[in-house]
């Protein structure tokens, strides 16, 4: 995609300053020049992004997102991520940090094929024409033809040379996106891609890793399972991962495990359903040795003691990356900074 000429963005009590193609949002040309914004979800509903804007003219792509409290809003305070400049802006930020290892780039993409996974799960595989450059566990914005809807879906496999982009999609009853997904969107369809990113990517130092993914959560977690195994250390790395549904159904094996566990030292795969037990005849299906209870506290209680060991990444529902932290942070004693994960929020 090209974009028109852009506006410059100064932030205040800094000398950085750089442009915004039209059409773009304040965070993600922050992210493209290399100006680490704080931010999560990249959708206008977790609010890591808040600002204020000082001097110039700004379009509000979602005036009613949830990542503003009605004090927010009486403070004057916008969203990064759903900002777009109109104009020469000066905005106030809060810290920057160092930004992710790739810049986002907004391109084409076009739909190679579509997998069935589960009953509301499949696998959409797009190829681009430039190669597919992100860290294992980040995502990216894709930008549906019908309607103009835009998403964030995370990466299952991991960055390569030939423009492969593979999404682990779960359907939403009457979600937007996912029913233009799956049943509009035909193969050789093509869409708006931007990416990568996001925070929870896989990091080198800690080869004991353990990856927690909530319904379609397993995609992100995929990709970290895959990074993991491409290391060339990984013979001395060690993975748990950990994969909670609802009911059995919810969950599928990943094949991507048959490439990944003979390169590493150790992969270890456990499931949770947190559903009611079957009963009759439904409860003799083989499914019977998941744990029993939320993925969080088959976590706590596969790995008891020694659960400060390890690097987590975790991605899924609010409700089961905030249950984890809360776990593993609060209660369980890990360094915050050993914990990566994505809200689906
Ligand atoms: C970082 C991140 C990674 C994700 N990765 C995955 C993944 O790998 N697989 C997966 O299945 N899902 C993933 N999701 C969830 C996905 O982005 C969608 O929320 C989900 O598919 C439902 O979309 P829908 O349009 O079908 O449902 P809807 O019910 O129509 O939309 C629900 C979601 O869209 C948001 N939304 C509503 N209006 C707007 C708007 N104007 N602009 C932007 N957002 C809006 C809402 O806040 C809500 O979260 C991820 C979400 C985030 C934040
Ligand atoms: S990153 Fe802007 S609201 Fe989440």
């Amino acid at each position: 995609m090209t974009d028109r000429t852009g506006h410059e963005v100064s932030l205040h009590g800094t000398d950085v300053r750089f442009a915004c193609a039209e059409g773009d949002t304040l965070l993600r040309a922050a992210l493209r020049a290399g100006v680490g914004l704080s931010y999560e979800c990249n959708s206008g509903s977790c609010g890591s992004c808040r600002y204020e804007l000082l001097d110039g003219e700004m379009h509000d792509r979602r005036p009613d997102a949830p990542g503003l409290t009605a004090r927010d809003r009486r403070k004057q305070r916008r969203l990064a991520c759903q900002s777009e400049p109109r104009s020469a802006c000066t905005v106030r930020v809060g810290a920057t940090t160092e930004p992710a290892p790739h810049r986002p780039v907004r391109q084409w993409a076009a739909l190679r094929e579509v997998n069935p996974l589960t009953h509301d799960m499949a696998e959409f595989v797009f190829t681009t024409g430039q190669p597919a450059a992100f860290s294992p566990g980040q995502y990216a914005m894709v930008l549906l033809p019908d309607g103009g809807v835009e998403r964030a879906y995370s990466m299952s496999n991991v960055g390569n040379c030939y423009g492969e982009w593979r999404f682990v999609v779960k359907r939403t009853p009457d979600g937007r996106a996912t029913s233009l997904l799956f049943d509009k969107l035909e193969v050789g369809a093509t869409v708006g891609l931007d990416g990568p990113y996001g925070h929870a990517y896989l990091r080198r130092d800690n080869p004991k890793i353990v990856c927690v993914g909530g319904g379609s959560g397993v995609g992100a977690m995929i990709s970290i399972v895959l990074g993991a195994a491409a290391l060339p250390d990984a013979a001395d790395r060690s993975v748990h991962l950990f994969l909670g549904g609802r009911t059995a159904d919810d969950l599928f094996l990943p094949s991507a495990l048959e490439l990944a566990a003979p390169r590493l030292g150790a992969l270890h795969f456990h499931t949770a359903v947190s559903g009611a037990p079957e009963t009759g005849a439904e409860a003799c299906r083989p499914e019977s040795d998941a744990y029993r209870g939320f993925v969080h506290e088959a976590v706590i209680d596969v790995l008891g003691d020694d659960l400060t060991d390890y690097t987590y990444y975790a991605a899924g529902p609010p409700a089961m990356t905030d249950a984890l932290a809360r776990s593993l942070v609060l209660e369980g004693g890990l360094d915050a900074d050993r914990l990566h994960f994505d809200r689906f929020c």
